[in-house]
């Protein structure tokens, strides 16, 4: 008895034993799949992430792949409407949001942030002939914002809901301004000028009426590992010039 009890137990330490190691040697990065890092995003949203034919290219786009090779995995990327991303990372479909997306208190309630990697801020467009000024001259107007958004929450402070018109994108906002649908959009400043300068004669750029708001990474609360490997990948690609070479590209 005494010895079956003794070669129980050097079975069930070695078996405990080869599941630590199994999981070390799988490599434990805290994403779904052991082998890619599957980030999830709405790509209309340039600079961050925007379509080049069928690929998502953008800063986000660069920054989580730097990040992804840092963690030995590849990339994947999953575009989506951007009011699914937090679904879809709570359910597991997606490892990680990376899309402009900000720190929130409502969203730190259901997603862990990385490090912030960059700092934004709402800005309003109107179109080149609007008398509007300032934030406080939106209150009888209808502003556009892209549904679910730090924007849609800055046009929801200012005017009654009935006046918020929310859309897909920044886009078809931006279009339904220049439609005389809507008379003003507010979305974040780098968009903004992307768009603006699509369309320079006809939009005018309003800054500084916002606070600013910080950028990060969003990985599904309390995984700890992921949010660990994708600190440490920020702060390795900060410091090696990834990161300035990527917001160079793309931001001027
Ligand atoms: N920064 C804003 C937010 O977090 C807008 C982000 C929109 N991002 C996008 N990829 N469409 O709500």
């Amino acid at each position: 008895m005494k010895k079956v009890m003794k070669i129980l137990a050097a079975v069930m330490a070695s078996a405990m034993l080869a599941g630590v190691v199994g999981c070390a040697g799988a490599g434990d990065k805290g994403t779904k799949d052991p082998k890619k890092l599957v980030m999830g995003t709405n790509a209309a949203f340039p600079p961050f992430e925007y379509l080049e034919g069928d690929k998502v290219v953008g800063v986000d786009a660069e920054i989580m792949a730097a990040i992804a090779k840092e963690m030995g995995v590849e990339l994947e990327i999953s575009d989506m409407e951007f009011d699914s991303l937090p679904t879809a990372l709570a359910n597991g479909q997606i490892d990680c949001i990376a899309a402009g997306f900000t720190i929130k208190p409502d969203r730190e309630e259901t997603m862990d942030f990385s490090d912030t990697y960059y700092t934004a801020s709402q800005t309003i467009i109107v179109s080149k002939d609007s008398t509007v000024k300032t934030s406080a001259d939106l209150a009888d107007k209808t502003i556009g914002v892209q549904t679910g958004t730090t924007g849609s929450s800055c046009a929801l402070a200012l005017v009654p809901e009935e006046n918020v018109k929310g859309f897909g994108n920044g886009m078809l906002a931006v279009e339904a301004l220049t439609n005389g649908q809507v008379d003003a959009v507010i979305i974040d400043n780098n968009p903004a000028k992307a768009y603006y300068n699509e369309n320079p004669d006809k939009l005018k750029l309003i800054e500084g009426q916002f606070d600013d708001e910080a950028y990060a990474i969003a990985v599904k609360k309390d995984n700890a590992t992921l949010l660990k490997n994708i600190n440490d990948g920020l702060a390795k690609i900060k410091e090696n010039g990834t990161y300035d070479e990527i917001i160079a590209k793309y931001i001027k």
